[in-house]
């Protein structure tokens, strides 16, 4: 039951569009350019550098906060804790992805995985976050760092909870593994038309230059 309350508690907060919301607010239904994503690069893209930060933030923010609660919530019982989180944290990039009000067109998760992994590890956010600056500053591809990130998290978590670093007792660990696993995968099935463009060498490169 307290998994799907999680679960159900994070799709509410996902359905936060703030993406969706800044463009309405500049009259514009962000997910008819660009990409077609409602998230941070494509709200960079589309209305520039102050848009793209106020939307990583928001989206992160509405992964990070849930996340963090459950955490404290749960802090006497270590051994379910991060398995609680994790759900969390993949119910809000459900909502985010799938917001049932938009036709369940939303973004790519990846500013809202960047939450949960805050509220997760903070050696994972340094890892994740110096894999993910190298690679867009070499290459100028995000959906590249992405991939990336949602790679590096899935290693992280199986490595880490088989070791009990999160205090994840045995008995979860299967499940454990498996809600990393859809986070990750869900990651690149949103990502899926990128892989395409990343392989025949035509994907957008991000720029930084302008707005
Ligand atoms: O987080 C989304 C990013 O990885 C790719 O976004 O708009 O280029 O498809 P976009």
């Amino acid at each position: 039951m307290e998994r799907i309350i999680c679960l159900a508690a994070g799709y509410l907060f996902g359905l936060l569009q703030t993406g969706y919301i800044y463009g309405r607010l500049n009259k514009i239904d962000i997910r008819n350019y660009g990409s077609g994503n409602s998230g941070t690069t494509n709200a960079l893209r589309v209305l520039g550098k102050k848009a793209g930060a106020v939307v990583f933030f928001g989206d992160f923010l509405k992964a990070f906060i849930p996340c963090i609660l459950v955490r404290i919530l749960f802090r006497d019982r270590p051994e379910i804790a991060c398995l609680l989180v994790l759900y969390t944290g993949l119910g809000v990039i459900l909502g985010h992805n799938y917001p049932f009000y938009l036709n369940f067109k939303g973004g790519k998760g990846i500013a809202a995985t960047a939450g949960l992994i805050v509220a997760l590890d903070l050696r994972l956010m340094v890892v994740t976050l110096l894999a993910f600056v190298l690679i867009v500053a070499v290459t100028r591809f995000v959906s590249l760092g992405s991939l990336v990130v949602a790679t590096i998290f899935l290693v992280w978590m199986i490595v880490m909870g088989n070791n009990g670093s999160f205090s994840v007792q045995s008995g979860y660990l299967p499940e454990f593994y498996i809600v990393a696993a859809v986070i990750s995968a869900q990651a690149f099935w949103r990502h899926r038309a990128n892989i395409v463009r990343l392989v025949h060498g035509n994907e957008n490169k991000i720029s930084f230059g302008k707005k």
